[in-house]
C-alpha cells in the first residue's frame, strides 16, 4: 500500500471572509475558491491536505497539536502573525517544516504588520502574491520536504 503525504493548510482569523473582505488588498477568491486551487494542485502532486479555518488562536493550536504526524504545514496566522507567541510555540512545538503565507504584501503594508513572531518558527514566508501565495507555498514545501 503506498501512503500519500499529508500537508495541512491552517486560515487564521478573518479569512472566512474572503472574497467581500477588502477585496482591493485581500483579491476576490473566497476561501473556497482557494482551497479548491489548493486541492487541485495537492491532487497533480498526489499529496493530501487536511484544511481548516479557524478565527480562534486556541483552536489553531490543538488543530497543529492533533496533527502532528504530518509532512508540513502552510498556515496564514493573518493577525495572529503580529502578536501569537501561542502558535510561534505551537509550531516550534510540533517541529514540522512550516512556511507562512500572506495574500498581501506585510511588508508594504502599516508598520505593525511588518513584523511577524510567526516567521522565526518557519522554514520561510511567502507573501504578496494573493492566492498564489498559497499555492507557491505548497509547491515549495514539497519541493523542500520529498
Ligand atoms: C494577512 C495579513 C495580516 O496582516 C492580516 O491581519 C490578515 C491577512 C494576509 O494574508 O495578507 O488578516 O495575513
Amino acid at each position: 500500500m503506498v501512503t500519500v503525504e499529508k500537508y495541512l493548510v491552517i486560515h487564521g482569523p478573518n479569512l472566512n471572509l474572503l472574497g467581500t473582505r477588502e477585496p482591493e488588498v485581500y483579491g476576490t477568491l473566497t476561501l473556497n475558491e482557494i482551497n479548491q486551487k489548493l486541492m487541485e494542485m495537492a491532487e497533480k502532486y498526489r499529496v493530501q491536505l487536511e484544511i481548516i479555518q479557524s478565527n480562534s488562536e486556541g483552536e489553531i493550536i490543538d488543530f497543529l497539536h492533533k496533527n502532528s504526524n504530518v509532512k508540513g504545514i502552510i498556515i496564514n496566522p493573518a493577525a495572529y502573525t503580529h502578536y501569537s507567541i501561542a502558535i510561534y510555540d505551537a509550531i516550534k512545538a510540533v517541529n514540522l517544516p512550516t512556511i507562512e503565507v500572506h495574500l498581501s504584501n506585510v511588508h508594504a503594508r502599516e508598520d505593525f504588520r511588518r513584523q511577524s513572531v510567526i516567521a522565526p518558527a518557519c522554514i520561510g514566508q511567502i507573501s504578496g502574491f494573493g492566492f498564489n501565495s498559497y499555492l507557491l507555498a505548497l509547491q515549495a514545501l514539497i519541493t523542500q520536504v520529498s
